[in-house]
């Protein structure tokens, strides 16, 4: 489904190359690609858009007229700084091959691919954010983050994906919170294009099913469903995330 008030377009004075990743990406989105001569405020105003994937030569971002959106390494050094000791990674437990069914800007999956060395499948389902993804991970790793090089975006539903991205030792999923009192900047940016879907009964049975642990994030305090509740093991908290682990057993 094509995000709202979005267009695809390029830095000014785009070469072959960046049209056609452009072509790419706005074919994906199912948005017009419309290239551009001026500022973008200019051209999302002459377009009557409010929204747009920018194709540039070094990275990608999403932009409206105040707000940006792109992959980066967020806050990967005080993660790396605290090591194994941060609940993410206690929750997965020991692991060699991790699924993210939320990748979203991909700072869990870097996270987990920088701290631990494993491998990383990361599926998104909303187009501009895979498409962040799949350029930002690739612009990481240029930059030396060999960890960028540990993790494959994978387009598509987490729940159509989970039994050709899996076996693994754990998925992680993280759905939407609502806005929180202090959001990051770029949060109401995420929302926009980011899918909002709570946790189902069958996104469960289907992580289940490739790993013997499947960690939800969830906002601190926040009841877990009733269909979770047989596969609980454990919560462990940091200040304002809880993360549930679960498995078959319970
Ligand atoms: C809270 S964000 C995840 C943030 C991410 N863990 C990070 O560190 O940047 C949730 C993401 O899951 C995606 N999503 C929601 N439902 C999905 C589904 N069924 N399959 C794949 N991705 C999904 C949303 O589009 C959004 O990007």
């Amino acid at each position: 489904m094509a995000v709202p008030e979005l267009l695809v377009t390029t830095a000014t004075r785009p070469d072959e190359a960046l049209l056609q990743r452009a072509l790419v990406v706005s074919r994906r989105c199912g948005v017009p690609l419309t290239p551009r001569a001026h500022g973008l405020a200019a051209h999302l105003q002459a377009e009557g858009a409010r929204l747009a994937y920018v194709v540039g030569r070094q990275e990608e971002w999403l932009a409206t007229a105040g707000a940006r959106l792109k992959v980066d390494v967020g806050l990967l050094h005080a993660h790396l700084a605290l090591g194994p000791r941060h609940p993410l990674l206690r929750a997965l437990g020991p692991a060699d091959h991790v699924i993210d069914a939320t990748l979203g800007l991909c700072h869990d999956a870097l996270h987990v691919a920088a701290t631990t060395g494993a491998r990383v499948t990361g599926l998104e389902i909303s187009p501009p954010l895979f498409s962040l993804a799949e350029r930002g991970l690739s612009q990481l790793h240029a930059a030396g983050l060999d960890a960028a090089a540990r993790i494959t975006p994978l387009w598509g539903d987490a729940r159509d994906l989970l039994t050709s991205a899996g076996p693994a030792d754990a998925v992680l999923i993280a759905p939407m919170f609502d806005r929180p009192r202090c959001a990051p900047p770029g949060f109401d940016l995420l929302r926009h294009v980011a899918r909002s879907a709570a946790l189902d009964a069958g996104w469960l049975r289907a992580a289940l099913a490739v790993a013997p642990r499947v960690v939800i994030k969830a906002r601190r305090t926040q009841p877990l469903p009733a269909f979770a509740l047989p596969h609980l093991q454990q919560i462990l908290r940091s200040r304002a995330i809880d993360y549930w682990v679960l498995s078959l057993g319970g």
